[in-house]
């Protein structure tokens, strides 16, 4: 008689395993078809500004060699939308001719001094601040220029789906498909209990329609289960092994842990953003961090180095914004370097008052460590991501790598010395390649995990 109870209880399982398999099934099958969509959106998009370029090209430029020709030499005082020094230079081809803008360009104060009217109207209109003459910018140069400041501006909606394309290609932790997984666990995991509760449900209404007597839970008289596993030795040994395993392995791993401080993210005095400076501006690392050249230590810029720019950048362009921060915000920003200097916006001129800003120290090797920047940055050739990682994208500094002995003496193992070019290196090397017969050599063969090396 006792069979009788799980008799149909397999076929059940094997109908309900298989629509479980289909509803996850149809939910991947769902989601596919508006990825693709999305897909298309993106294309259409990418090929806008291709577009553009392609415009600009036909116009007599390359925008690209523009926008670096502009970035270095004009930026200083034209933004393409806004004015600042001198007048905003988006559609500046629309608004005058191609020859005066030539002339223009090569040298204003010639055009000037010769009496064009338009030339002096605008010069009248900037309160005659001279803008430097370009002898040096070929027609090309200047056409490629103008082809920059003629691209129309990229409206925000394309930004916001060029940036989910990048979302899109940067793989793993991209929102929106971290989104939709989490999202589709919590339904299956809730169709799964539902579907328990519905077998649980069938399982009975069917044992009692074949008169099938379900046990009652009873309380079982004698020993309850804690007395028997205490009493049971084995039981207690087995179990303590385990949790002592278990229990050190977490304790090491916390230790491990203590004094490596990786992803440290500190919030800053001034919202400084490395992803705008050196990402979007391309500004060079060591225009700012100068002494990482020729010194143990990278260090800090100063103001004064932020005021070479700020001079002139009081503001952000509009397509600098993000969703997280609003130009309002990095306006805000500047604002505080300006607070800071003691600069004053309105007159263009130092006020003398002075508050220093302290900026947060990130990465701190203890101090009986020696490491030495320019000996990996010059003589070593090693970029700075290699080590601080993909700081051009960083909207705010962290330290990217654990900075522990055995990150350090790893890259030494497997990291050839460059010695191309480098003749202190050649009788070393030609001696060491001699005593290891190979090659090149790791910085290990050449002493680089050497205790004193890096230990005072
Ligand atoms: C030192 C500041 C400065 C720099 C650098 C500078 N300009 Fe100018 N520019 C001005 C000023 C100021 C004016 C307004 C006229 C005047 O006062 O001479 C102006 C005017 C112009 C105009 C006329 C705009 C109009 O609306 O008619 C053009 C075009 C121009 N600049 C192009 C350039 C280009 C291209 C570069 C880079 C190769 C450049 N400028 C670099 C200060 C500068
Ligand atoms: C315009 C100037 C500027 C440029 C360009 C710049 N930085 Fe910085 N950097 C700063 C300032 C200011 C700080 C301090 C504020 C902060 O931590 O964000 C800093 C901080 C850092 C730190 C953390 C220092 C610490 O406290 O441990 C690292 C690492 C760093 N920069 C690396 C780079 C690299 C690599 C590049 C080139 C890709 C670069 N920086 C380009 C100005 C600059
Ligand atoms: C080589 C030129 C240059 C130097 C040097 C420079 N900046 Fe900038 N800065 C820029 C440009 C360009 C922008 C962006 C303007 C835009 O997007 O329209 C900017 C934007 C900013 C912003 C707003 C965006 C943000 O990062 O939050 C702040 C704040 C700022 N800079 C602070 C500093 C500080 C502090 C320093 C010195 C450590 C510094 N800058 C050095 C060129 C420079
Ligand atoms: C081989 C790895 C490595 C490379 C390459 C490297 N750094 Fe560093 N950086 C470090 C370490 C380690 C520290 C911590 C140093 C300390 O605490 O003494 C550090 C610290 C810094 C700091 C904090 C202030 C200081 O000087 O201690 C800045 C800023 C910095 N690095 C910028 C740069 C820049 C810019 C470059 C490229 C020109 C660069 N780093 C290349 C490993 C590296
Ligand atoms: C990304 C790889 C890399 C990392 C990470 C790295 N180094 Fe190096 N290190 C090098 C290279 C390459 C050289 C050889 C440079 C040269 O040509 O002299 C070097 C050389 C050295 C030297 C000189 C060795 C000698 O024989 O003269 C010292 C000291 C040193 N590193 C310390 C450190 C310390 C401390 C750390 C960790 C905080 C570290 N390095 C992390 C690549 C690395
Ligand atoms: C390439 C550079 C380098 C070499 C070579 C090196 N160390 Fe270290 N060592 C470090 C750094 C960096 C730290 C700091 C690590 C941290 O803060 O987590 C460190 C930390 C230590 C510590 C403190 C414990 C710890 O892990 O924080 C001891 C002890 C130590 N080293 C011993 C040695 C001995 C012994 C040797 C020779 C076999 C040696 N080191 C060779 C870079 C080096």
């Amino acid at each position: 008689m006792k069979k009788v109870k799980y008799r149909h209880s397999a076929a059940r399982l094997v109908l309900l395993s298989v629509s479980f398999i289909f509803s996850i099934n149809a939910h991947v099958i769902a989601q596919d078809s508006p990825l693709s969509e999305n897909e298309a959106d993106v294309q259409e998009t990418v090929q806008g500004p291709e577009e553009s370029n392609v415009e600009a090209e036909a116009s007599g430029g390359d925008a690209a060699a523009g926008k670096e020709l502009f970035n270095t030499l004009c930026a200083a005082c034209h933004k393409l939308d806004g004015n600042s020094i001198g007048p905003a230079l988006r559609g500046v081809g629309e608004r005058r001719d191609s020859e005066w803008l030539h002339e223009w360009i090569k040298n204003s104060q010639a055009l000037i001094a010769s009496g064009d009217e338009q030339a002096v109207a605008i010069f009248n209109e900037y309160n005659q601040v001279a803008m430097p003459p370009f002898p040096q910018l070929s027609d090309t140069d200047i056409d490629n220029i103008l082809a920059y400041t003629n691209a129309p501006k990229a409206v925000p909606q394309e930004k916001q789906v060029v940036g989910g394309d990048a979302a899109a290609t940067g793989g793993g932790g991209s929102g929106v498909s971290t989104d939709v997984i989490l999202g589709i666990l919590a339904l299956v995991l809730l169709m799964l209990l539902v579907i328990l509760f519905l077998v649980n449900k069938t399982l009975r209404r069917f044992a009692a329609a074949s008169g099938v007597e379900l046990p009652v839970r009873e309380k079982r008289a004698g020993k309850p289960i804690w007395k028997s596993f205490v009493e049971n030795q084995f039981l207690v040994i087995l179990t303590s092994v385990i949790l002592v395993l278990v229990g050190s392995y977490f304790a090491y791993g916390y230790l491990m842990q203590v004094g490596v401080d990786q992803g440290y993210q500190p919030i800053q005095p001034i919202h400084f953003s490395h992803r705008i400076h050196a990402g979007d501006n391309q500004i060079e690392c060591k225009f700012c961090h100068s002494s990482s050249r020729v010194s143990k230590t990278s260090g800090i810029p100063s103001l004064n180095v932020c005021m070479n720019c700020h001079k002139s950048i009081s503001e952000v362009a509009e397509s600098t914004a993000t969703e997280e921060y609003s130009k309002e915000f990095y306006d805000g920003e500047i604002a505080k370097l300006y607070d800071a200097v003691g600069w004053d916006v309105q007159n263009q001129a130092y006020t003398g008052e002075t508050e220093p800003v302290k900026w947060v120290r990130i990465h701190n090797l203890p101090d009986f460590a020696y490491f030495n920047h320019s000996q990996h940055v010059e003589v070593g050739g090693i970029a700075c991501q290699t080590c601080h990682g993909p700081v051009q994208e960083m909207e705010i500094m962290y330290q990217n790598a654990p900075l522990t002995m055995g990150w350090c003496i790893n890259c030494h193992r497997e990291t050839n010395v460059r010695t191309a070019g480098n003749e202190y290196y050649e009788k070393v090397h030609e001696e060491l390649t001699k005593k290891y017969g190979v090659e090149e050599l790791t910085v290990a063969e050449m002493g680089g995990i050497e205790c004193m090396k890096c230990h005072y």
